[in-house]
């Protein structure tokens, strides 16, 4: 891989001015946007896959690309079941070698998979969300995890949920609303892997000198965070 990577480019000084307005919004109003059809099909062979594990903890990958870190932490968790999911069918049919047992990829819209699986009762011990695109413009805060609608169903899976980026701010922002949500405070952290690179992306940002920023919070499994659209919960 070449390790040429461009460092974040932003129009912003600081933590967006609307995050804080967004994050009360999204709190104030659960999403409504009907699910799609492929991603209820797919999170129902990923709920059968995860029935037959039911006694291992789950461990999910949010936006795993071409599922490099869910292989990867299948092989460090064995005792887990581990479920990587993004939407890029390109990205997750690039082969890397058989799948672990204990380890599932998963094509979904990640708004609607995640809704469902806090309608369904998932508690994920552990949730992964690894170098989402950062969308820099401040125009694009809504498209930012932590300024999306969906971020009070991300929280209120709970578990140890883990944030990486190459930009500081976003992890920055995502802390504040983190702790705005949920009172519980998370510490933005230099991220040094050393050469044990979990994703590819962690490997092409810090070949590229690029220093990596983490977030790591313990929440509790809470869904009355969200007051789930009825349209979720039923066909
Ligand atoms: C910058 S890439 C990082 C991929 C991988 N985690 C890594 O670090 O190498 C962000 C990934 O998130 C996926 N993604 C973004 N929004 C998504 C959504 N709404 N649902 C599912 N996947 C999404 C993209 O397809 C892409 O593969």
């Amino acid at each position: 891989m070449h390790a040429s990577s461009r460092s974040i480019v932003t129009n912003q000084s600081g933590p967006h001015e609307d995050l804080s307005r967004r994050v009360a919004r999204a709190l104030a109003n659960p999403l409504r946007k009907p699910v799609a059809e492929h991603t209820r099909t797919a999170f129902e062979a990923a709920s059968e896959w995860l029935e037959a594990r039911s006694h291992m903890p789950l461990v999910l990958d949010a936006g795993c690309g071409v599922g490099l870190s869910t292989r990867r932490l299948a092989a460090h968790f064995p005792d887990s079941a581990v479920i990587g999911v993004d939407r890029s069918e390109s990205r997750l049919n690039r082969e890397h070698g058989t799948l672990p047992d204990n380890a599932l990829l998963v094509r979904a819209d990640l708004v609607d998979f995640w809704r469902l699986a806090l309608a369904d009762g998932w508690k994920p011990a552990r949730h992964y969300l690894l170098y989402p695109n950062p969308y820099p413009k401040a125009s694009h805060l809504k498209m930012r995890w932590q300024g999306h609608p969906v971020l009070p169903v991300i929280l209120a899976l709970g578990g140890r949920l883990e944030l990486r980026s190459n930009w500081k701010l976003y992890v920055e922002e995502f802390a504040l609303a983190v702790t705005q949500a949920t009172g519980r405070e998370a510490e933005v952290l230099r991220h040094e892997p050393g050469d044990d690179f979990l994703t590819p992306f962690e490997q092409k940002y810090h070949e590229s000198g690029q220093p990596l920023w983490k977030l790591v919070v313990e929440l509790p499994h809470a869904p009355g965070l969200v007051r789930l659209a009825a349209s979720i919960a039923s066909r």
